[in-house]
């Protein structure tokens, strides 16, 4: 019979918005957890809980995910992006101010994981990759064009119970509108210092927590 673990807690290192944070967890502790009641992160949203709403979607090496669906001693070592991180130097994220500028939102909970969700959609787009309504999915076709449908689908995992779609959809389409350039002047996994969270951010920290 194998023995008994010793402890059900073990110190990680989480890389959040270019900083380190190290903390004790319970192994079961999910990465959503550890962000809003162990570091205060709590831009992050909790919805469902259970995977299928999208609220609490931030960006793992870039690439999007359910941080209630992940464990946070298994982000370790990869490189966390969540909504507080993504203006720098007082200037919004290119996303984020598509979503201010169109009312992409009415309450906002569920804002920050649409932004985070939004920010890797127009990357997902912008490298090929096809979603369930692409027509040709030939490689040699390249990308589709990001029609509302396109993003209707590829957004689908998130929720929004004010029914904000169609500015969300608008909101997203100029976003992925701006150059790589500028998207990739803020935020995602370039960042190299911690959040600007001012006035104007949606849904940083003013969203309720
Ligand atoms: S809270 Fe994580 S998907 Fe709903
Ligand atoms: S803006 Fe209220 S849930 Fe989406």
């Amino acid at each position: 019979m194998a023995p008994a673990p010793t402890s059900t807690y073990s110190a990680i290192t989480l890389h959040i918005n270019g900083e380190k944070h190290t903390l004790s967890v319970d192994h079961r502790t999910t990465l959503l957890d550890a962000l809003r009641e162990r570091l205060d992160l709590t831009g992050t949203k909790k919805g469902c809980d259970q995977g299928q709403c999208g609220a609490c979607t931030v960006l793992l090496d870039g690439r999007r995910a359910v941080s209630c669906l992940q464990l946070a001693v298994a982000a370790e070592g990869r490189e966390i992006t969540t909504v507080e991180g993504l203006a720098e130097d007082g200037r919004l994220h290119p996303v984020q101010q598509a979503f201010l500028d169109l009312d992409g939102y009415q309450c906002g909970y569920c804002t920050p994981g649409q932004i985070c969700s939004a920010i890797a959609v127009i990357e997902e787009h912008a490298a090929g990759w096809p979603s369930a309504v692409t027509e040709d999915v030939r490689p040699e076709a390249g990308p589709p064009p990001l029609t509302d449908d396109e993003i209707r689908e590829r957004m689908s995992g998130n929720l929004c119970r004010c029914g904000a779609y169609v500015s969300i959809v608008q909101a997203v389409s100029r976003a992925a509108a701006t150059t790589p350039a500028d998207r990739a002047g803020t935020g995602t996994t370039t960042r190299a210092h911690g959040a600007d969270t001012d006035s104007t951010d949606p849904h940083g920290t003013e969203a309720a927590a």
